[in-house]
């Protein structure tokens, strides 16, 4: 018997065969490729904790663009950015370019150290420069009616292309431009990025936040990248798998991947699904929690710490009340575990933890420490 190939997609930022959840989200922004400028959606900045498939809805919707007929520049909050998206746009609109625009492009991407050196002793110059480049570009497009999406990546506070980007940006909007921006990073990264005043046009794009994936989205996707895949799944098992997911993407592709070679012919049992979720679980630690965990405070621990005694969900008084502080302490605390993506908000005053494994991690780690 031939093995089948695993179909799971544990690889950070890899599009899954079948994506869970966020039909919404990728809908509305289908069709504003569709609807084209004045499309609110257009200029949208996506945030969520580490995995939670901020960089694969990125792909997903520039690949969904392309078939809509725009062309796109994908890239990272990086040095050398603004250039990037040059090449890229120009490698992506290839087919309609003429080829001295092309040319030009290239050269002066290609310029080297000299040009280098000149941006930087000259930015205004650089920046106007940077725009008018931008802006044939589009002039060149327009008559196909082709417009350009960017995505970026990571978004990074204090980046000065990035201030440049967002100013050239809201220019190309307000003429009407076929342009689009969709950018992604880490919350308190985000939250960063647009209290920069330089860049305040950005507050006015669309927000969308990547949380967790409700179950049943999860059973759904799950079950279907397994069958499409040649194997079955046993419900017991799948119940397994979706409950140690517990919403969150990344660890969705862990459990399947790990879960997919110990079927038991080509039908994943409990007993497969639990040795998966083990393998899982391991990778979920030193791949998301480790991380996590290291760039949280003291006082992000103390906060932690008090929501340990709950079951499931935490009063915000109870925790402020363990931790011997006013509510008002507590609650910077709060915001900055939610932006974190290690907390999330479970109706009036309450939280929980969002990362799967959190809370047997965190007891352990903290009694290790002694905290
Ligand atoms: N909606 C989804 N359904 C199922 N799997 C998904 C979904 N979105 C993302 N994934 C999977 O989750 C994993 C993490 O996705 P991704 O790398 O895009 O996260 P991220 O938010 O960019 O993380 P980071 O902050 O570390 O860059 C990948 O393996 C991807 O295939
Ligand atoms: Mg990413």
């Amino acid at each position: 018997m031939a093995t089948l190939d695993n179909p799971f997609t544990p690889g950070f930022g890899q599009v899954p065969p079948f994506m869970a959840g966020r039909r919404y989200v990728i809908e509305n922004i289908e069709d504003a490729f569709v609807n084209g400028p004045g499309d609110p959606n257009l200029t949208t900045i996506f945030t969520g904790a580490r995995g939670t498939g901020k960089t694969t809805l990125l792909t997903l919707l520039a690949d969904e663009a392309e078939e809509r007929g725009w062309i796109t520049a994908r890239v990272s909050s990086v040095p050398g950015m603004l250039e990037d998206i040059l090449q890229q746009a120009a490698r992506s609109g290839s087919h309609l370019l003429a080829q001295e625009q092309k040319a030009r492009i290239n050269s002066i991407g290609i310029g080297g150290v000299a040009s280098l050196g000149w941006e930087y002793a000259d930015r205004n110059n650089a920046g106007k420069n940077w725009r008018s480049r931008l802006t044939s570009l589009l002039d060149e497009l327009e008559p196909h009616g082709v417009g350009l999406v960017i995505t970026i990546d990571e978004l990074q506070s204090e980046f000065d292309e990035m201030v440049q980007l967002a100013s050239v940006y809201q220019h190309l909007i307000a003429e009407g431009r076929r342009i689009s921006l969709l950018a992604a990073g880490l919350p308190y990264q985000v939250s960063r990025v647009l209290n920069d005043k330089s860049i305040s046009f950005l507050r006015r794009a669309a927000r969308h936040q990547l949380t967790r994936i409700p179950d049943s989205d999860i059973r759904v996707a799950l079950k279907e990248t397994i069958e499409a895949g040649g194997k079955q799944i046993t419900d017991e098992a799948l119940f397994a798998a979706t409950r140690a997911i517990d919403g969150f993407p990344f660890m969705m592709q862990l459990v399947g991947y790990r879960m997919w070679p110990k079927s038991n012919g080509n039908r994943i049992d409990l007993n497969a699904a639990k040795r998966g979720i083990e393998a899982a679980r391991y990778e979920m630690r030193s791949n998301i929690l480790e991380t996590t965990y290291m760039e949280l405070s003291d006082g992000d621990l103390a906060f932690v710490k008090a929501m340990l005694p709950d079951k499931d969900v935490s009063l915000t008084a109870d925790i402020a009340n363990r931790m011997g502080k006013s509510t008002g302490y507590a609650a910077q605390y709060r915001r900055r575990l939610l932006e974190e993506g290690v907390i999330g908000e479970r109706g009036r005053g309450k939280v929980g933890f969002e990362l799967p494994g959190w809370r047997d991690f965190a007891l352990e780690k903290l009694e290790e420490e002694d905290f």
